[in-house]
């Protein structure tokens, strides 16, 4: 462990040092300059520092007190050394941080046992710090972990829905990474936009629920048709609601609003503006940008300019504006993910 020992008396130096040599595992570190002490203090970790009272410059109060100051400094044992038992000294000690006190002429007795101690006492500490540096480094693993699972569940899930209607799998993912560039450019933190791309994927959840003649149906559907395709956005709010996680919550909300519109015109409650969570705001443009750059038995692939066209007209009637900026705002990344094929599969985000 290693000892700390300041005094500007050169003959009070050798004699501190020669003791603290004396307890096993320790090593002295000696300093006649306080301000030197100090530097080593800030850039080192010490185990005790034993400080005396009078010393030119910085005196052992200011020495304690900036001592303790410091993020490693604050709970190391502090020995002060007086040359007399002075009451009003002891007090103002106590007051800056010193543990414990020694007065001259030194006990080599005294010393000794005072001195292991409180190395005792330290070598508990540390002991106790290593172990809750550990545990912390297990939770933050088995949370890393846990996340890791809830992630790929929901990715599983929304692809088991996404089979139904397009084999492929890889709307749900292109989606998810328009979200996350939306999500960006409205300034979000990164957790949230991080847990709006993890959501996106389950907002078609509830298309399990669509009867398959409605549902793959080529061509358009009547009035009742419609009706029932539009449940799906309640089916999937009705499949992830009641959650305790956050990520499940916003995926519900995401699959009840994906459908609305700014104007108030949109299903299946017709909410209007900042009425519709943000995260159905954002989703709403994310889906209609994917499903016009996709071919579909009914439709040709739309171009890029095309869907850009799209997106800024619809603005305050089907989209929030603000997302549509967002979006235009990042719309080479928008290229760069349609030109590069399609996603893998692997990762929603
Ligand atoms: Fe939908
Ligand atoms: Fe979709």
């Amino acid at each position: 462990m290693r000892v700390l020992i300041v005094d500007d008396n050169q003959t009070n130096l050798i004699l501190l040092r020669r003791l603290v040599e004396k307890i096993e595992g320790c090593r002295p570190l000696v300093f006649s300059d306080p301000l030197q002490a100090l530097m080593e203090a800030s850039t080192s970790d010490v185990d005790l520092a034993v400080v005396d009272y009078m010393m030119p410059g910085v005196d052992g109060l200011s020495f304690i007190r900036r001592f303790r100051s410091f993020p490693n400094g604050e709970d190391v044992p502090i020995v002060m050394i007086t040359t007399a038992e002075e009451r009003a000294i002891l007090h103002a000690a106590l007051e800056a941080g010193a543990t414990d006190f020694l007065t001259k002429p030194i006990e080599t007795v005294e010393f000794l046992s005072r001195v292991k101690n409180l190395l005792r006492l330290r070598e508990a500490q540390n002991r106790l710090r290593d172990q809750a540096r550990e545990l912390a480094a297990k939770v933050k693993t088995a949370t890393r972990a846990l996340a890791a699972r809830e992630e790929e569940i929901i990715l599983r899930l929304s692809r088991a829905a996404e089979r139904r209607d397009d084999g492929t799998g890889t709307h749900i993912v292109r989606m998810a990474a328009l979200c996350r560039l939306i999500a960006e450019g409205l300034g979000l933190d990164e957790e949230t936009v991080h847990t709006i791309s993890l959501a996106a994927p389950m907002h078609d959840v509830g298309k399990i629920g669509v009867p398959d003649a409605i549902l793959l149906k080529p061509g358009g559907l009547d009035s009742e048709e419609r009706q029932a395709m539009e449940k799906h956005t309640e089916y999937g709010f009705e499949i992830l609601d009641g959650s305790n996680s956050e990520l499940i919550r916003l995926a519900a909300e995401m699959a009840l609003s994906h459908h609305e519109r700014w104007d108030g015109t949109g299903y299946p409650r017709g909410l209007a503006g900042e009425d519709i969570p943000l995260s159905g705001r954002i989703a709403a443009v994310a889906d209609v940008c994917d499903a016009l750059a996709s071919e579909r038995p009914y439709k040709p692939a739309w171009p890029l300019e095309a869907i850009k066209a799209y997106l800024i007209e619809s603005c305050g009637s089907q989209f929030d504006p603000r997302c549509v900026q967002a979006l235009l705002k990042r719309w080479d990344e928008v290229q760069s993910l349609y030109a590069s094929g399609p996603p893998p599969l692997t990762a929603a985000a």
